[in-house]
């Protein structure tokens, strides 16, 4: 079973982000995490959850939120995990310290993701961030220190950005220690503010995509999904997810799925806190699986099984060279051209 925990506090918003975190809420940490405990303790026990093989704490900024905070939730939590669960924190740069790396590393985390985004000040300016790049030096430094798993997140595709500085983006990542590499295009969404300025020339006219997975890929960082590339160690939750393992979501915003139901909590504090085992369900047919199963199998080196596809325009594709068949399942052979893929073959 795999488990996602949303902690949905930041200490600022940045531009392009249309996740669920909210500023100057420090207030509501404490009452949170007692809505979250009891959420957790009324999932596990209604999903009956006898095991546990990965959790991932995200936002917002986990290491917003005082370390102290994650004890009594961890201690429901550790007697479920299987002896090699993947526990990620997703961390901002800035907000790092030895004594909270330390405390959720003797809670169980083993992986780190580390929200850089870019490596140039103007840039960061633009997305709105609060960190430098000093502060990602500093970060590296302390993390490396307690939790060797590390995977550092970019944003591309910005007006900023241009060959050159993009190569330069790749080049002080990998100067890093980090085993894993998410790279995002740049997405306006209309829930964020850059979205409700419909300010569209944030984004850069051409794609960097290519270059991105071609530099990663030639230094040994191998492409698994769109945005996803790894040296060694695969995050084994998104793995998990893209596969159609069925998951749990703990936390304000968070979402779930167990067989053919869909699992939402409120996107609201107050909601939340007021009724933290509350959830809207979304009933899911065998189709609608199957439809996911061949977008997010397409995405990644999951691939999907044969038998959903269309099997007269399958052999199109395969003869275009756009997919190769192995064992009854079929893969893209390019993850960004998956979305055509899949629709054509859904
Ligand atoms: C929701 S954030 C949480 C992690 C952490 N608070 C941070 O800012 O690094 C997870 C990742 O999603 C990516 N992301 C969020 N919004 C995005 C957007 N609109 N376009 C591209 N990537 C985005 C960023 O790379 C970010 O590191
Ligand atoms: S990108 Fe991260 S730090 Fe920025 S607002 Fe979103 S969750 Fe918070």
């Amino acid at each position: 079973m795999l488990l996602y925990i949303h902690i949905p506090f930041c200490d600022s918003k940045c531009g392009y982000c249309a996740f669920f975190s909210q500023v100057n809420k420090e207030d509501m940490i404490t009452p949170y995490f007692q809505a979250l405990l009891k959420d957790i303790k009324y999932t596990l026990q209604h999903f009956n959850v006898k095991q546990i093989t990965s959790i991932f704490v995200g936002g917002g900024t986990p290491n917003f939120v005082d370390s102290k905070h994650y004890i009594e939730i961890f201690r429901h939590l550790l007697p479920l995990c299987t002896s090699d669960c993947e526990i990620t924190f997703e961390m901002n740069p800035n907000l790092l310290s030895h004594t909270w790396l330390e405390e959720i590393k003797n809670l169980g985390a083993n992986r780190l993701s580390i929200g850089v985004q870019s490596f140039h000040n103007d840039k960061l300016q633009m997305l709105e961030r609060v960190h430098t790049y000093d502060d990602i030096a500093r970060a590296f430094d302390i993390a490396y220190n307690h939790i060797n798993n590390i995977s550092l997140d970019l944003i591309y595709d910005c007006k900023l950005d241009t060959q050159e500085r993009m190569q330069y983006e790749l080049e002080s990542a990998l100067k890093l220690p980090i085993n894993h590499l998410s790279a995002y295009s740049l997405s306006i969404d209309s829930h964020s503010r850059f979205g409700d300025r419909q300010d569209h020339t944030l984004q850069s006219k051409e794609s960097f995509g290519i270059f991105v997975r071609d530099f990663l890929q030639n230094n040994n960082f191998k492409q698994y999904e769109v945005s996803n590339f790894a040296r060694v160690n695969k995050c084994k939750h998104n793995l998990g997810y893209w596969r159609g393992d069925i998951y749990l979501g703990v936390g304000a915003s968070s979402v779930g799925r167990v067989d053919l139901i869909r699992y939402f909590a409120p996107a609201n504090l107050e909601q939340y806190i007021a009724n933290p085992t509350q959830r809207k369900k979304e009933y899911l047919s065998l189709n609608d699986l199957h439809f996911e199963s061949i977008f997010m199998g397409f995405r990644s080196e999951i691939g999907v099984e044969k038998k959903l596809l269309n099997q007269t325009k399958l052999q199109y594709v395969i003869d275009d060279n756009l997919c190769y068949e192995y064992n009854d399942r079929v893969y893209a052979n390019d993850f960004f051209l998956a979305d055509s893929i899949a629709l054509y073959l859904a």
